[in-house]
């Protein structure tokens, strides 16, 4: 698996908690895992940053994205199988408070259906882009006002904005968009063949709410805690770092490291990185004892996966 260079990670949506900058490592952390997959599936899409980098670099076929938020699931089907269409309506749009109020009905829609995909899902890209932080249901930058030095259309940059989307759209043949639940997908693990491996990133535990428009409460994480106990097929979990996560799944593998979402950002917040997939061969470790004797391999694999984040951070030379 050779990974190409991580220009074409940019997408085209501004995603709060976007994996783009930890695709390299994880990607390089499966490798040393010894995995081969034919197909990723990502129940909890967002930006899709982790799939869209496999694909983009070969590492495996095909990508399974499952978005539960109506508008973000229509932005990716517009995507691959109506870009035309999604790019026409980019060009001819105003980027102004106007359209802002106009598009608030989309905003109000639980389940897509109930309008034109494509409106619905340049309506999803339009609140990401002009919305503070990416927020879908957050006020325009420069608020309703307009009176700050920073205007509503200042991260909508069109022609960038096109050749992101007409780059991601020649993947299209490779990419199922799928809308509902992350956990019907994640309890009907043959759906996607036994070439499948499993990248979750569900709503965070403590930031969840303020980010995203559909967000877990502690019974939802612990529903999602059983089901992927139940899920034989390789997955890997991403989680912001809290003692109960921690205590959830303390009987599988589970690494910490500190983490820098982008350039930007001033410093490394702490992230869980957790996998049923512990051995080359694919034996799970199910027992605490046995968990214990496989801890030096852990610990190395962690020395190993801390050294990538490092080298992702311009912390240390790669060897
Ligand atoms: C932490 S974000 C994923 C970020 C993603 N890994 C990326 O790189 O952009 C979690 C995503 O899960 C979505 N979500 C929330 N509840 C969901 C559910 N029950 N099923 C599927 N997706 C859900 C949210 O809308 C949000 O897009």
């Amino acid at each position: 698996m050779q990974l190409k260079n991580t220009e074409i990670l940019k997408g085209p949506l501004r995603y709060p908690g976007s994996k783009a900058a930890f695709a390299p490592i994880f990607f390089e952390v499966v490798r040393q895992l010894g995995l081969d997959f034919e197909t990723i599936v990502e129940p909890y899409c967002g930006s899709g940053a982790v799939s869209l980098y496999a694909l983009q670099n070969d590492i495996c076929s095909n990508a399974v994205l499952v978005e539960r938020d109506p508008l973000i699931y229509a932005f990716w089907y517009s995507v691959f199988n109506h870009a035309e269409e999604l790019l026409d309506k980019i060009a001819s749009a105003d980027i102004d408070l106007s359209t802002w109020h106009n598009l608030q009905s989309l905003r109000e829609l639980d389940v897509p259906g109930a309008a034109p995909i494509v409106d619905l899902g340049f309506a999803g890209l339009f609140f990401n882009r002009v919305n503070y932080s990416g927020i879908l249901s957050a006020k325009p930058i420069g608020g309703l006002s307009q009176s700050s030095d920073y205007k509503i259309d200042c991260r909508f940059n069109k022609p960038d904005l096109c050749k992101r989307i007409k780059s991601i759209a020649r993947l299209s043949g490779r990419v199922k968009v799928v809308f509902g639940d992350a956990l019907d997908v994640i309890r009907a693990p043959g759906a996607y063949g036994a070439g499948s491996i499993y990248y979750i990133d569900p709503p965070y535990f403590d930031q969840g709410k303020r980010l995203y428009r559909h967000h877990y409460n502690t019974s939802d994480h612990y529903e999602l805690y059983e089901s992927l106990a139940a899920l034989n097929q390789p997955w890997f979990l991403s989680y912001d770092k809290h003692h109960v996560i921690e205590l959830l799944y303390k009987h599988f593998n589970l690494v910490t490291f500190g983490f820098r979402y982008s350039s930007r950002m001033p410093k490394l917040v702490d992230e869980l990185f957790i996998t049923n997939h512990n051995n080359p061969d694919g034996r799970r470790i199910g027992l605490a004892d046995d968990w214990k004797i496989q801890s030096v391999e852990r610990s190395e694999k962690l020395a190993e996966a801390s050294r990538f984040v490092d080298i992702a951070n311009g912390f240390a030379p790669a060897r």
